[in-house]
């Protein structure tokens, strides 16, 4: 017996690897390409680290955000909330994809905690998501990688609430 079949909780079934930009699909890189043209707006006056995220509705909507950073810290926004936000302020709870990107010379920006459990809730199934560098200014290069991975890997055993799902 292992975990998932005491919880009921769901095993991730997609399989993280890493692929070049260039081999995408056209909603992929549409996607991505949203997320850059939403890390342009990050106010980033304290850490100046851009970052944008977009996501992909049922009903293949695109809704993009940066982050929104704050003299008091504490109430700083990530892009990947301000993005999911804004959907669902809109009426759209269901996605289908997910796009992050920022730069870190040798990192890919994977979301936060909070973000993982910000999506993990907008998530009754897995969601692939997609994390690359991007640095504002820089045109994008067609080899750069793209972590290809999915909120089920990136948050294990995550929280649910008792009632639902
Ligand atoms: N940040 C994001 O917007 N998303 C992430 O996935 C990681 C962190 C922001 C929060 C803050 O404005 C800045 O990056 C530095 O932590």
């Amino acid at each position: 017996m292992d975990i998932y079949e005491v919880t009921g909780l769901k095993r991730p079934e997609i399989v993280e690897h890493i692929k070049k930009y260039a081999d995408l699909d056209a909603s992929t890189k549409e996607l991505i390409q949203a997320a850059i043209a939403a890390q342009r707006n990050a106010y980033v006056k304290y850490s100046n680290f851009y970052v944008g995220a977009a996501f992909r509705t049922k009903d293949a909507r695109i809704f993009a955000g940066c982050n929104i950073e704050n003299a008091s810290f504490t109430p700083t926004t990530c892009a990947e909330r301000t993005a999911l936000s804004k959907a669902i302020s809109e009426g759209y709870t269901e996605f289908v994809a997910g796009a992050v990107v920022a730069y870190q010379e040798d990192a890919f920006t994977t979301p936060c905690g909070v973000c993982r459990q910000f999506i993990m809730e907008f998530a009754p199934s897995d969601i692939p998501l997609f994390i690359t560098k991007s640095q504002v200014g820089v045109e994008k290069a067609n080899d750069e990688l793209v972590l290809a991975t999915s909120i089920y890997n990136l948050l294990p055993h995550g929280f649910r609430t008792f009632k639902g799902n």
